[in-house]
């Protein structure tokens, strides 16, 4: 672990944090909107992260440092029960009123981040925030949960504290993440069915559409409510389902005619993702990456017919994909509506590849890509 952030926290503070906490951002590499319906996901941990450092103090004040800006917020912890409008903070009070539910109460402290996380960017620079949190809070305060319940518990600040419906991916991710691997989810039984390696010879890059994405101003509640819905209404058809997971694309054709058009449509971007995942993953162990990269597209088409979270900017990027030499497979990643895409891309060309992508993208559209190429890491840690 690189503990990049201690030396700035000595300097500003004059003393050194008593735990430094780690925790990366996430790809979501197939498997769209499928975590809150019960289903699969294909993610990783990406080398980028958020430092935590923390250190105890006496009364009920606390300090949270932003070394990227140098910004300084406090609060009370006899006041944080509900979040204050644009503050990053929420993300950390968030936490303290998650643990505050389950019987945990934490004292004061001096904390601050470093992050190299890009913000809004769909790469869940918030999960980062609030497991980095967790991971301090859980080493200076002595908290013990396991993996999942952390995960639970960043799940809960976002829908409980910032009111988005997201599911659990994000948080999982950031946790479990492993090195140079991808990682097989289950959001039913929440936990990860297996990891398996990045193709040899490819690497992920980011291309981001720069359209800002806001979880919280987005239509993703929306998209949520659909699933259940949809799932609600099959139910009559098929007793057995609890959950989107649970309908298979048959099932789902079979009783389409019971759905609203709306309703359908989300349905099957839902189904068609989960079926996706499973032989994903296969052809991924198979070493079949053309296999693999058509059904990164196919993924992305189905984001822009059936779950409309796609924009015309996120299209312009997948498109011009397929005209890059290199390229096995692109689509949007994450919430959508905005954010980024990713590009599954021959290694020794990826610098390349960004470069192209960059003059293509102007070209095209006269705006502005900003690409990354993704090193993959391993999961939260804390010294
Ligand atoms: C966001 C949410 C996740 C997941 C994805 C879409 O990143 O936070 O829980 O639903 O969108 O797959």
């Amino acid at each position: 672990m690189t503990e990049s952030i201690a030396p700035f926290f000595k300097n500003e503070l004059g003393t050194k944090p008593e735990a430094v906490s780690r925790a990366p951002g996430r790809l979501e590499i197939l498997g769209n909107h499928t975590d809150y319906n019960e289903g699969l996901v294909l993610s990783a941990a990406v080398g980028q992260a958020t430092e935590f450092a923390i250190r105890r103090k006496p009364g009920r004040k606390c300090t949270m440092r932003d070394f990227r800006d140098g910004s300084t917020v406090e609060f009370d912890l006899d006041h944080i029960e509900t979040p204050v409008r644009g503050d990053w903070t929420n993300y950390v009070k968030g936490v303290i009123v998650q643990l505050r539910k389950r019987g945990h109460e934490i004292g004061a402290f001096d904390g601050a981040i470093l992050s190299t996380v890009p913000l809004s960017a769909g790469m869940s620079s918030s999960a980062a925030l609030e497991i980095s949190a967790c991971f301090a809070f859980s080493k200076v305060f002595g908290i013990k949960l396991d993996g999942s319940e952390w995960a639970r518990l960043g799940q809960a600040v976002e829908n409980q504290y910032m009111g988005v419906g997201t599911g659990l991916l994000d948080q999982f991710s950031s946790i479990y993440g492993k090195k140079d691997s991808l990682i097989y989810c289950d959001f039913r039984t929440v936990n990860v069915l297996r990891t398996v390696k990045m193709p040899s010879g490819f690497v992920i890059v980011v291309a981001n559409s720069m359209i800002k994405h806001n979880l919280v101003d987005s239509e993703y509640n929306e998209r949520r409510a659909s699933c259940e819905n949809a799932a609600r209404i099959l139910k009559k058809t098929y007793p057995e389902v609890n959950a989107l997971r649970d309908v298979s694309p048959e099932m789902l054709e079979n009783a389409s005619k019971s759905l609203a058009k709306r309703d359908y449509m989300r349905a099957a971007h839902v189904v068609g993702e989960n079926d996706r995942v499973i032989r994903g993953v296969s052809a991924l162990e198979r070493g079949d990456i053309a296999a693999f990269g058509k059904m990164l597209y196919e993924s992305h088409q189905s984001s822009m017919s059936n779950f409309e979270n796609s924009c015309p900017e996120l299209d312009c990027l997948v498109e011009l994909s397929t005209s890059l030499p290199g390229c096995a497979g692109a689509r949007l990643s994450g919430g959508g509506f905005g954010g980024i895409s990713i590009h599954l891309v021959e290694a020794a060309t990826a610098q390349e590849y960004c470069e192209r992508l960059k003059t293509a993208y102007r070209l095209r559209t006269g705006k502005e890509t900003e690409t990354i190429v993704c090193s993959i890491g391993d999961g939260a840690s804390v010294t």
